[in-house]
């Protein structure tokens, strides 16, 4: 049985035989539902290592317990399918920035991953020994696009959303938002990369792309991935790259 894209069916959430092959040049960006039922939350949870384990305590709700317990979960089988390794055994450091990878020689590929998560949803993305950055985010209405845009986006992010329609601009917003962060995360320096350094496109019929910043990462392939109703994602990768397949998990 092989994990098609986006594939659908019965639930197999650890079977190492169904991922995908990753080869190199691939971008495979899996689409991963937190909302799993607490019996299944609390039998993912032995996958995580211990300072996980403490991390998913310190949530005050224990829905953000039980979608952390999820997403730290899919990243450690996912990775660990790829490598043919058990979750529990993918070993994680976090470089300076902030960025986690995997400890130096684990895996008999170069395997590089980022994670999001945002409502109900996580997203991971995973390329072989390219740099790679994802950001997933529910659209909320209620968000302050106007005041965040003023006071942290380029002058032509902010000039390009003033111009868009207001029925638009909740959109434009989250694209903008989503490209920005999946940059960012690319780069590996969380927001100390500086949100108006660089400027994306964001309007409805611009494909998404990085239209100034700094080098090298000016010159790296954005893409928007398909997160379903009511998120918008995106993703950036080191070039040379494919553009991204999408898979679900847990997959089914
Ligand atoms: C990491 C960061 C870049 C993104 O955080 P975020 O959007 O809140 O959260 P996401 O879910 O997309 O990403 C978090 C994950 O990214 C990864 N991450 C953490 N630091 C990272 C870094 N420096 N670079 C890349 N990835 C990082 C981690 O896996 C983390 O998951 P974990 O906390 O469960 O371990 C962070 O610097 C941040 O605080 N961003 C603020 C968000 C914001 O205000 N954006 C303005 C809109 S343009």
């Amino acid at each position: 049985m092989t994990a098609r894209p986006s594939d659908h069916g019965s639930e197999n959430l650890s079977d190492r035989s169904v991922f995908p092959t990753l080869s190199p040049g691939a971008l495979h960006v899996w689409r991963v539902r937190l909302d799993l039922p607490s019996d299944e939350v609390q039998r993912l949870s032995d996958r995580l290592s211990n300072d996980e384990r403490c991390r998913a305590k310190r949530f005050v709700r224990n829905e953000g317990c039980r979608h952390y317990t999820v997403a730290h979960a899919a990243l450690r089988t996912i990775v660990g399918g790829y490598l043919n390794l058990e979750p529990s055994h993918v070993s994680l450091t976090v470089r300076p920035g902030g960025k986690p990878e995997l400890s130096p020689g684990v895996g008999a590929i170069p395997l590089r991953f980022n994670l999001s998560h945002s409502g109900e949803l996580a997203m991971l993305a995973v390329a072989w020994d390219r740099e790679v950055g994802v950001d997933v985010e529910r659209v909320r209405p209620t968000v302050e696009a106007e005041n965040i845009i003023r006071r942290f986006f380029a002058p032509g992010e902010q000039s390009a959303w003033l111009a868009t329609s207001d029925s638009q601009r909740l959109a434009a917003f989250f694209r903008a938002w989503t490209r920005k962060e999946a940059y960012l995360k690319a780069r590996g320096a969380g927001l100390a990369g500086g949100l108006d350094r660089f400027e994306v496109s964001l309007e409805p019929d611009r494909p998404a792309r990085v239209l100034r910043g700094e080098e090298p990462w000016a010159q790296w392939p954005l893409y928007d991935v398909s997160p379903g109703d009511g998120y918008t994602a995106a993703c950036m990768i080191e070039p040379p790259s494919d553009a991204p397949t999408v898979y679900d998990w847990p997959i089914r």
